[in-house]
């Protein structure tokens, strides 16, 4: 699921010409990349492609052309907050168990890992993210449950 900032930047670009002018396409790729932390998961893009009614395998390979732009190489994203309370417990367990640090990817597992800004969420936290739905009061179990699907 994508959030309220991509669905606009989606739009914002479809009235400047995406997805027939393909330079509007490279801009808007840019724009999410940035907004996602640097890389560009599998799921937003299928999200785009579906929102412009193209196929992902285009933007795949306007991705692959362009050295700035830069896929993830996992289906799914673990996104843990950075600053939860008795959220260093969970990313410690996150980090032990599947071998990564913050920006990595387990191949193993098939998610990259980042640890975020606040997801303003804290009350219920640890709060954690996965393919972009956010999960509050995650634990150990909660990770298992969906990692393996
Ligand atoms: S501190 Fe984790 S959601 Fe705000």
């Amino acid at each position: 699921m994508i959030g309220s900032e991509i669905r606009e930047m989606i739009e914002y670009y479809r009235r400047q010409g995406a997805p027939q002018d393909q330079q509007m396409i490279i801009a808007l790729l840019r724009e999410v990349q940035e907004a996602e932390g640097g890389v560009l998961a599998g799921y937003v893009i299928e999200a785009i492609a579906q929102a412009y009614g193209v196929k992902s395998a285009m933007l795949q390979a306007i991705i692959r052309r362009i050295p700035t732009l830069c896929c993830e190489d996992a289906p799914h994203r673990l996104e843990v907050c950075g600053t939860c309370k008795g959220g260093a417990k969970l990313r410690d367990y996150i980090e032990r168990t599947y071998g990564v640090k913050s920006g990595g990817v387990s191949r193993e597992a098939g998610f990259v890992y980042r640890v975020t800004p606040c997801m303003k969420n804290c009350k219920n936290g640890p709060s954690v993210r996965w393919d972009g739905t956010l999960y509050a009061g995650a634990d150990e179990a909660l990770i298992l449950r969906l990692v393996k699907g």
